[in-house]
C-alpha cells in the first residue's frame, strides 16, 4: 500500500547566491534619495571638506555639516572632550563661524562633492530655525536640512526644544512653511518617551528623523576634584550609546510611520546593519571619525559582501527585518 502521504518531495534548487555586485544599496528618506545609507554625523566631520583627504566624499550616502547658527559662535571652554569607556564626552558648544560665511565661503566649495549635502542647522528659537531655513532654501549644493534641536551643550539652549512635543510640532512647522528642502529633525535621548517627539515632529510635516545626539553625562577626575569637561556636563557618544540608541531607533519604529536616520556608536557595517535591523533607512557615522577618518567609506565599501552574504538582495530587505514579537 502506498503511504498516505508522499515522501517524495520535489528536488530542491538552493536559493541562488546573491552577488554583491547585484545587491540595490539605495535608500529613500521621504522624497531624499540617497545612493547608500550612509551619511556621516554632524560635528564629526567637519563641514564635509576636512574629509577630502580620507575620502571621496561622493561615496558617503550624505555628507552632514556640523551645525550653522545665525550669527558665529566660540563655542564652550577648554576641556571639551573627555574620554570615557567605550565612548567620548563632549561639549563643543556649537563652534561655527555663522551662516553668512557658511553661504559665502564655504558652500561654493562644497557644493557639487557630496552625492547628497544635508545641512545641519540650530536656531535659539523657532523663528531663527525659520530664518536660517529660508536663507538655505533653493541654494545651489543643499539637497536637505537636519533640525539640531537636541544639542545639550549650549546655554541658550536647544535641549529643551527637543523635550517638549508642543515645542517641536511648533518648530518643525515654521521650518516647513518657508522651506521645500526635506526636513530630517535630530532627536534627543534625553527624553523619557522619543517616540512622541518623533511623532510630533512627523505631524508637523518633517520628512525624517535622526536619533540619537549625545545621552547626557559627565567625566570626574577624584583626586583634583576636576571635572574633565570645561561644562562638567556634556554630552556621551560612541559604542558605549549603541544599545540606547537602537533601544530608541525601535521605540520610534514601533509608534510612528517616519524614516528613521540611526545614529549612536557604529564603528563598524555590522554596526549599521544592526540599526536598520531594528528599522533605520539610513544611519549617520560621528565618534569613529577620530579613531578611522575614512569609517564612511569603509562601511559603504564593505556593505554589498554582507548583505549578499546573507541573501539580501538590497539594503531594504534589511530594514526592519528584526525578528521579535
Ligand atoms: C556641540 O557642538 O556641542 C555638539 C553638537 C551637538 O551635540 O548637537
Amino acid at each position: 500500500m502506498p503511504p498516505a502521504v508522499s515522501r517524495e518531495t520535489k528536488p530542491t534548487t538552493p536559493a541562488d547566491p546573491v552577488r554583491p555586485e547585484d545587491v540595490d544599496l539605495s535608500v529613500r528618506l521621504g522624497p531624499l534619495e540617497l545612493a547608500n545609507p550612509v551619511m556621516t554625523a554632524s560635528g564629526t566631520a567637519g563641514l564635509g571638506l576636512e574629509m577630502e583627504p580620507f575620502y571621496d566624499l561622493s561615496v558617503a550616502g550624505a555628507i552632514v555639516v556640523k551645525t550653522i547658527t545665525k550669527k558665529p559662535r566660540k563655542g564652550n571652554p577648554m576641556p571639551r572632550l573627555s574620554e570615557t569607556p567605550s565612548g567620548l564626552l563632549n561639549s563643543i558648544g556649537l563652534p561655527n563661524k555663522g551662516i553668512d560665511a557658511f553661504v559665502a565661503k564655504t558652500l561654493p566649495r562644497l557644493a557639487g562633492k557630496a552625492r547628497c549635502l544635508v545641512v545641519n542647522i540650530a536656531g535659539g528659537c523657532s523663528d531663527e530655525f525659520a530664518e536660517l531655513a529660508e536663507r538655505l532654501d533653493g541654494l545651489p549644493g543643499i539637497d536637505a536640512l537636519e533640525l539640531n534641536i537636541s544639542c545639550p551643550n549650549v546655554e541658550d539652549g536647544n535641549l529643551p526644544f527637543a523635550r517638549d512635543p508642543e515645542i517641536v510640532r511648533g518648530l518643525v512647522k515654521s521650518v516647513v512653511d518657508v522651506t521645500d528642502l526635506p526636513i530630517i529633525t535630530k532627536l534627543s535621548p534625553n527624553v523619557t518617551d522619543v517616540a512622541s517627539i518623533a511623532q510630533a515632529a512627523k505631524d508637523a510635516g518633517a520628512h525624517a528623523v535622526s536619533l540619537i545626539n549625545t545621552v547626557l553625562g559627565m567625566s570626574v577626575d577624584w583626586r583634583t576634584g576636576k571635572p574633565g569637561l570645561g561644562t562638567v556636563i556634556g554630552g556621551l557618544s560612541g559604542p558605549a550609546v549603541k544599545p540606547i540608541a537602537l533601544r530608541m531607533c525601535l521605540e520610534v519604529k514601533r509608534a510612528v510611520d517616519i524614516p528613521i536616520v540611526g545614529i549612536g556608536g557604529i564603528v563598524s557595517v555590522d554596526d549599521a546593519l544592526e540599526f536598520l535591523t531594528v528599522g533605520a533607512t539610513a544611519v549617520q557615522i560621528g565618534t569613529a571619525h577620530y579613531k578611522t577618518p575614512d569609517v564612511v567609506a569603509r562601511v559603504v565599501g564593505e556593505l554589498r559582501e554582507r548583505l549578499a552574504s546573507a541573501g539580501r538582495r538590497s539594503v531594504q530587505e534589511q530594514i526592519a527585518s528584526l525578528k521579535a514579537p
